[in-house]
This record gives C-alpha cells, structure tokens and sequence, in this order.
C-alpha cells in the first residue's frame, strides 16, 4: 500500500501517536524493531504558532525513523494551516491531524475528539491545510462522538474528497474514552465502501500478533496501528511482524536484550531531553535528569518486569530511582521470574 509517494511492505504496522510517549527516542526504538510509520505526540497548533519551547521541541525528527508524520490539533482553520507550514519545515513525511483526542481540556473545547460535533469545521480545517502544504496530509479520528452518533462511514468519505491520503480510525466513540472494547466492524465496513480509495488504518486493543493478523484478515484495512501494546515493549512490533511474516510466534528477545533496549531508551531519553551529543553518559550517571523522569511510564508498563520476584518493591524503586546509576543497578539486578520464562517473555 502506499500514502502518497510512500510505499509500504504488505500488512504494515504503524506506530499510534502518544503524548508523552512517543518521543523521537521511542519512536526510533520501535522503527528499529520494525514499525513502518511513525508518528509524533499530538502538538497544539495554537503552541505552534506562539513558538512555545516545549511545543517546538516535539517537531525534532530524525532521519532514521523516517517515513514520520508530524500530528497537529486544534480548532482553528487558519491556526491550523500557520501550524502545518511551520511543521512542513520540519520536514516530515506527512502531517497528520488529530480529531480524535477525547480529553475533557481539548474535546470539549472543540478540537481533537470535540470536531465530530461539527463535521463541517473538520473538513474546511482539513481542506484547508490540504492546500497549504505540499506534503501528504493524513487523518486520525474514532467512530464518532458517541453511542447515537456513529457517523465515521459518511466522514470518510468527505474527508477523503477533501484531499487527505490516508485515515485511521481508532474504534472507538469519544464517549468511549478507552473504555469498553474497540469496535473493528465499522472500521470494516469504511474500509470495504466501494467509494472508498485511500488506506484504512485500523487502530485500538491490538496486543497480540494473533489479534493483528485477524484484523488484517477480517477488516481489510491496509495498516494495523499500535498504542498502548507497546509501552515499554517497542520490540512488540518484532514479534508482530514476524508473525505476519512466517505464522510462527517465536521472535522473542531473551530476559536481558530486552533489559537492554529499555536501557537504551533511557539513554536516548536523557540525550534528548538533558544532553548535548557529545557528552559522556558517564558524566551524568550521578545527577538528576528529565530524561530519568521521562522514562518512567515505559518502566512503569513495561511487561518485561510482571512475574519477576519482588515485583512491587522492584518496581517502586525504580520508579523512585533519580540518577542514572541507582535506576541501572535495579535494572540490572533483575532477574527474571517464572511468568518471564513463558513464550513472550524467554
Ligand atoms: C498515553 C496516551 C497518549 C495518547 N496520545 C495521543 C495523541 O497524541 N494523538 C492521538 O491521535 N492519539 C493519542 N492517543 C490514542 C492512541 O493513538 C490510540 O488511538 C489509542 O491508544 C488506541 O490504540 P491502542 O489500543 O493500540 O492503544 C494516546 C493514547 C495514550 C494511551
């Protein structure tokens, strides 16, 4: 499949955009196990356009992790087209724009989840920066804004004729949050409406090779995107694809790779939020850093550390852990428990 001029393997896999989470170092972690496309955390064109640091500081890519879309939010069509110019400068692969963001502070302010009440604002914010940028714009949106109101099989189409190259839906109302379970059926059907021609990337509760096989296999869609499968586990896309590839569930890190890759992030971590590119780790081993505090939500969910003995205290001093040297001496006195021997987690 391809968005625009960009084309994909068969059944690709695509990383979800998460605030906090996605960070480039994360990201390029999960290119490197194998995800096809990645995404930024959501960034505020409002932010954007007031050249807010922390803001402007989420468009840092690297060309490793390409192809990579940058996600814009908001509720204002020409803030919104100022923000995709500012980011097409950034270089991306795309832009992607969020309608899907459930949170109270942006929904119910009008943007993210908030534009499926008013459809007709979505697709002018859409055309518009369709036309202001030279690059791909994709879509990522939910079902529609609740139960009653599941109206995504009539928006794809319009938003597909306002010129946007692909879109992903997360199976899910706004009403849902992430509750309940995710609903691939309307995903399916948008995906088989014969008017339908730009990919359907299908997103929500994929954790399992076997669950991501049958969504290719019972909804068509053209990519499968993860979110929360792959917090503290970017190596799950490995497992993924090669279970796509081969039919067998064998492509697992051993206890200590995969210590090791979440030592890596932390590394990365701390290089893009605390440090310049040319200086030692070892002379930061013993100080606070961001990067600490950063990486302590893929810590926190990572499955690497379920089933390991003294799990609750293990993980409390790890997410308690303020330098670099005492969060790798837990890490590495880790020994694997009885659940980690178990296929998954060898
Ligand atoms: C911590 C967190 C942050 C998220 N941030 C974003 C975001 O910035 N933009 C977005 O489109 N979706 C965001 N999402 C939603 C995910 O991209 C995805 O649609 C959702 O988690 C369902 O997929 P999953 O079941 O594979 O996690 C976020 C989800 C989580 C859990």
């Amino acid at each position: 499949m391809r968005i625009a001029d960009i084309s994909f393997r068969n059944r690709p896999l695509f990383l979800a955009p998460m605030e906090d989470v996605t960070d480039p170092a994360f990201r390029l972690l999960c290119k490197r196990f194998g995800a096809d496309m990645v995404y930024t955390e959501f960034v505020s064109a409002d932010a954007l356009i007031r050249s807010v640091k922390r803001t402007e500081q989420k468009l840092t890519l690297l060309e490793a992790e390409r192809p990579v879309a940058i996600q814009l939010y908001g509720r204002d069509v020409d803030t919104l087209v100022e923000a995709a110019r500012i980011a097409e400068e950034a270089n991306p692969d795309c832009i992607d724009l969020n309608f899907g963001c459930p949170v109270r502070k942006v929904a119910c302010k009008g943007a993210g989840a908030g534009l499926l009440q008013d459809p007709d604002r979505m697709l002018s914010i859409t055309r518009a920066v369709v036309a202001a940028t030279r690059l791909p714009v994709t879509v990522k949106t939910r079902l529609g804004w609740d139960e009653g109101r599941k109206n995504i099989v009539d928006l794809a189409e319009r938003l597909q004729d306002c010129g946007i190259q692909a879109l992903t839906i997360h199976g899910r109302t706004r009403a849902q949050m992430y509750k309940g379970e995710a609903d691939w059926s309307l995903i399916g059907s948008v995906k088989n409406n014969p008017r339908m021609h730009i990919p359907i990337i299908g997103n929500g509760d994929v954790t399992t090779a076997e669950g991501c096989l049958q969504c290719f296999e019972l909804y068509g869609v053209d990519a499968v995107m993860v979110g929360r499968a792959s917090l503290g586990r970017p190596w799950i896309f490995a497992e993924m694809r090669h279970f796509l590839d081969t039919g067998k569930n064998d492509a697992f890190l051993s206890f200590d790779e995969q210590k090791a890759v979440l030592k890596e992030y932390i590394i990365r971590a701390i290089y893009w939020l605390d440090l310049a590119e040319d200086t030692p780790i070892e002379e930061v081993m013993h100080q606070r850093l961001k990067g600490i505090i950063h990486s302590r939500r893929h810590l926190a969910a990572s499955p690497l550390f379920k089933g390991i003995p003294n799990f609750r205290d293990t993980r409390i001093a790890m997410l308690r852990a303020e330098t670099l040297a005492e969060l790798f001496d837990i890490i590495d006195r880790v020994e694997p428990g009885e659940l980690n021997s178990s296929a998954g987690n060898k």
